[in-house]
Parts: structure tokens; C-alpha cells; sequence
């Protein structure tokens, strides 16, 4: 990727003491200009600081764009809210991958490709075997995932771009079947092999939910909720395991290994584990009587607890997600005829209580998506333990397309952040005998 940035007419001026420099500043299609401090430390001598990152853009991107105040989240430029209404995961896979929506053939020929990439080699099921069956099912996936460049050489040369197109395909293609293998081994059941003629949802289902010993017929319905969930999940530009790739990929580490990278960052609670976390605290709370008790909690300076599923550090607004979320989260439990779930009506009510309490106003904090897309997918027969693994499936595309925009820029460089340093400054060494 060529950069496209424009230097803006404006410069920064940054002034320590008597000296001043002008920084360049750059601005992109949308969103807020940046100042290039690229070349600061060999004009100034200093690093910048930013903890967390929270004003610094760590690369040039086209692919998503979020304006976090606004509650906008587009992918190659297109709203979310429509993508999610009119189009499929693969199509969305497809967008996130070479920028634009695919005509009819293309389209076809991208879901081809894709399925005929389903299987896994049949080694890896052995691999699985040393797993313990209760092992958490991310842990199973950040290796599996990792252990696939282990079995297809013929796609780990970054520098070959047929060869990152086929890592790309097999990316896509392979992290539902890993996905459900990671289930049934976990829950004692025999892996389902890929059923090609199903859609991409639908053969994930029945790879979960479907026995050697009965006849499986995905729900439509069911399908287009988890559909509708993959692509909701798809990308969200640079998040913690995205930067995790992206900075794993600036070594020329291979594909596979880079996304392995992404799950592990994913797995956190603070990340992907929020969804499995949101549950488990609707769990904890109980009943909506409760609700007073933990809101107290969460506002509470010296308690640690936090509204799990609550806050994003880039949607200062509501989140988009959370939104089409809450749509698809009452037309699955409408499908499945689940009038009464206590833990749904704890989810109301809490929300309800939040977004009038002031202390979650005046931090801008909202429900975000893994508030809904937990009581979705427990719904939908999964366990908590598999719902961060459905965020990683989904994400996959999102991980492995900006891996490859970062391998394509003809300025990448490895990433390699500075530091303030504050430990000791250089002493001698002391033989242990004279220690005290
Ligand atoms: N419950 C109670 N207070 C909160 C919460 C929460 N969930 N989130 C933030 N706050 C408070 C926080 O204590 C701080 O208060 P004060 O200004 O008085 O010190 C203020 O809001 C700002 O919080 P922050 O930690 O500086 O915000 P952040 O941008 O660093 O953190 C977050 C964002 C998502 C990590 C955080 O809101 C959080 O821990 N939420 C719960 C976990 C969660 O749902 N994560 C899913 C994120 S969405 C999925 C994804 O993209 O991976």
C-alpha cells in the first residue's frame, strides 16, 4: 500500500524550553489530522509518551474507520448498520480483503475459494489430542492456530503475494473448522468434517451442534445471527490483538503465527473475553434486585469490579455493534421461543439503570457489543468459554487483511516502541559474598 496521507498546509510546533521545531501534520480521508513525529527523536533527542496508546495512530490504514463520538464504525468506507443488513460474512471478508464489494462472479469465485479451504490437515486432529479435554478452548486455538504454519509451508513466504493471498483464504476457510474442533473435543464428541455445500454460518453450526449418529438441518434464522455476528466482529481497525499482529508481523513472522499472536491478546477479558465476563457477572448479579448492589460496586473507587460489557476506549457514544447486537439477540431468542430468560432481563434492566446513573454518563459509558452477543450466543447452544473463540473466528479476516496492508507498504518497518526509563541508573556490580 502506497501512503496516501496528504501533508496538511498546518504545521506543529512544539517549543521545549528555548528551542522549537515544526513537526508535520498529515491528514487522511476522515477523521481527526496527525502529527508526524517520525523524525522527532533524531531532531529533538526526546521520545514521545503515551501509555495505551491513546493519541497515537501506529500506522497508515484504509481499511476500517471508527469516530468513537459519533458511534460510526465503517468498513471500506461502508456503515457497519449495512453491511450487517444486506450483505454476508464472505462478503464482508471479501470488502475487508481486496476493498471493494464483489461483483456477482467474484463474489462467487471468493466463497468457492474459500470452501474448498475448509478442511484442516488430518494431523491436526491428532495434535488436538494432546490437549486436556478441559482445556479452555482459546488456549486450544492459540496454539492450533499457530501450529498451522507448521502445516502449510506453502504459504508462510511473506514476500510472496500469491502466497499471503492463499494464508488469507486459509485463514478464513480453517478458523470455523478449528473452532468447532476446539468444542467437540472439549465437550467429548468426534470432530464433524466441513460440509461444502452449506453456507459459510450454517457449516460452522453443524460442525458444532451436529452428531455422526443424526441428521443436521441448520436453522436459517440461527445462520444469519451468527452471520450477522461474524461480520459485526470482522475488523475494528487498531485494537490491542490488531496492533498485536500487525507488531508480530513487523518481524516477517508468518501469517499464521502473527494471527496466533492476535488470539492470545484477544483472550483477555478487557478484549475478546468481555462477552464471556458480561455473562458471568449477569450470572453473579442474579437478579435484577441486585442490580443496586453491583451498580455501587462498579463505581466504587476501591473495588476492582467492573459493568463488564460497559465502556470502550474508542466509542465515546454508543456503539454501533451494540446496537444491530441488541436487534439480533431478541430475534434469535424470539426463533428459539425463549420468553424468560432471567439473565436477559437482568441485561434490560441493568442497562436501563446505567445509562440514567450519573457517574456512567459522565464517563461516556455504554453497553458495547460483548453486553449482547454473550446472552446470543448462549442462546444459541454455545458455553461462555466459547464465545471469545467465535470473536477470533470472525476477527480472523480482520487480523489477517491488516497483516497483509501492513507486509504490502513499501515503508514498513519492524515496530519497536521507546520507553521512559525509571529504573536504576548504572551501578557496579557486587560479588554476592559482600551483599548485604
Ligand atoms: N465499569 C465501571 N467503571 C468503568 C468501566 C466499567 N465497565 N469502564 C470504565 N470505567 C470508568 C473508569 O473507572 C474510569 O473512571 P475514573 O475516570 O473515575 O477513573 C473511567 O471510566 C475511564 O475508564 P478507563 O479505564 O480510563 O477507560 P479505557 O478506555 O482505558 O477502558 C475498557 C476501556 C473497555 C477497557 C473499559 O471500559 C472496561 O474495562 N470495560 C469493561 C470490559 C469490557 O466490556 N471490554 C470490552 C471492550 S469492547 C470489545 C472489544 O473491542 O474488545
Amino acid at each position: 500500500m502506497d501512503a496516501v496521507s496528504k501533508t496538511s498546509p498546518a504545521t506543529a510546533k512544539l517549543s521545549v524550553g528555548e528551542q522549537s521545531w515544526d513537526l508535520p501534520v498529515l491528514s487522511g480521508t476522515i477523521g481527526p489530522d496527525v502529527i508526524d513525529i517520525g523524525k522527532l527523536y533524531g531532531q529533538t533527542g526526546m521520545f514521545t509518551y503515551d501509555p495505551g496508546f491513546t493519541s497515537t495512530a501506529s500506522c497508515e490504514s484504509q481499511i476500517t474507520y471508527i469516530d468513537g463520538d459519533a458511534g460510526v464504525l465503517l468498513y471500506r468506507g461502508y456503515p457497519i448498520e449495512q453491511l450487517a443488513e444486506n450483505g454476508d460474512f464472505l462478503e464482508t471478508c471479501y470488502l475487508l480483503l481486496y476493498g471493494e464489494l464483489p461483483t456477482a462472479a467474484q463474489k462467487a469465485d471468493f466463497d468457492y475459494r474459500v470452501t474448498r479451504h475448509t478442511m484442516v490437515h488430518e494431523q491436526m486432529s491428532r495434535f488436538f489430542h494432546g490437549f486436556r479435554r478441559d482445556a479452555h478452548p482459546m488456549a486450544v486455538m492459540v496454539a492450533s492456530v499457530g501450529a498451522l504454519s507448521a502445516f502449510y509451508h506453502d504459504s508462510t513466504d511473506i514476500s510472496d503475494p500469491q502466497q499471503r493471498m492463499i494464508a488469507s483464504i486459509r485463514m478464513i476457510a480453517k478458523m470455523p473448522t478449528l473452532a468447532a474442533m476446539a468444542y467437540k473435543y472439549n465437550i467429548g464428541q468426534p470432530f464433524v468434517y466441513p460440509q461444502n455445500d452449506l453456507d459459510y454460518a450454517s457449516n460452522f453450526l453443524r460442525m458444532c451442534f451436529s452428531v455422526p449418529c443424526e441428521e443436521y438441518k441448520a436453522n436459517p434464522i440461527l445462520s444469519r445471527a451468527i452471520d450477522r455476528i461474524f461480520i459485526l466482529h470482522a475488523d475494528h481497525e487498531q485494537n490491542a490483538s490488531t496492533s498485536t499482529v500487525r507488531l508480530a508481523g513487523s518481524s516477517g513472522a508468518n501469517p499464521f503465527a502473527c494471527v496466533a499472536a492476535g488470539i492470545a491478546c484477544l483472550w483477555g477479558p478487557a478484549h475478546g473475553g468481555a462477552n464471556e465476563a458480561a455473562l458471568k457477572m449477569l450470572g453473579e448479579i442474579g437478579s435484577v434486585d441486585r442490580i443496586p448492589e453491583f451498580i455501587k460496586r462498579a463505581k466504587d473507587k476501591n473495588d476492582p469490579f467492573r459493568l463488564m460489557g460497559f465502556g470502550h476506549r474508542v466509542y465515546k457514544n454508543y456503539d454501533p455493534r451494540a446496537k444491530i447486537m441488541q436487534r439480533t439477540c431478541h430475534e434469535v431468542l424470539g426463533e428459539l421461543g425463549i420468553k424468560d430468560d432471567p439473565l436477559l432481563d437482568i441485561a434490560v434492566e441493568l442497562e436501563r439503570i446505567a445509562l440514567q446513573d450519573e457517574y456512567f454518563i459522565e464517563r461516556k459509558l455504554y453497553p458495547n457489543i460483548d453486553f449482547y452477543s454473550g446472552i446470543t450466543l448462549r442462546a444459541l447452544g454455545f458455553p461462555t468459554s466459547m464465545f471469545t473463540v467465535l470473536f477470533a473466528l470472525a476477527r480472523a479476516v480482520g487480523w489477517i487483511g491488516q497483516w497483509k496492508e501492513m507486509i504490502e507498504d513499501p515503508g514498513q518497518r519492524i515496530g519497536r516502541p521507546r520507553q521512559l526509563y525509571t529504573g536504576a541508573a548504572q551501578r557496579d556490580y557486587v560479588p554476592i559474598a559482600r551483599r548485604k
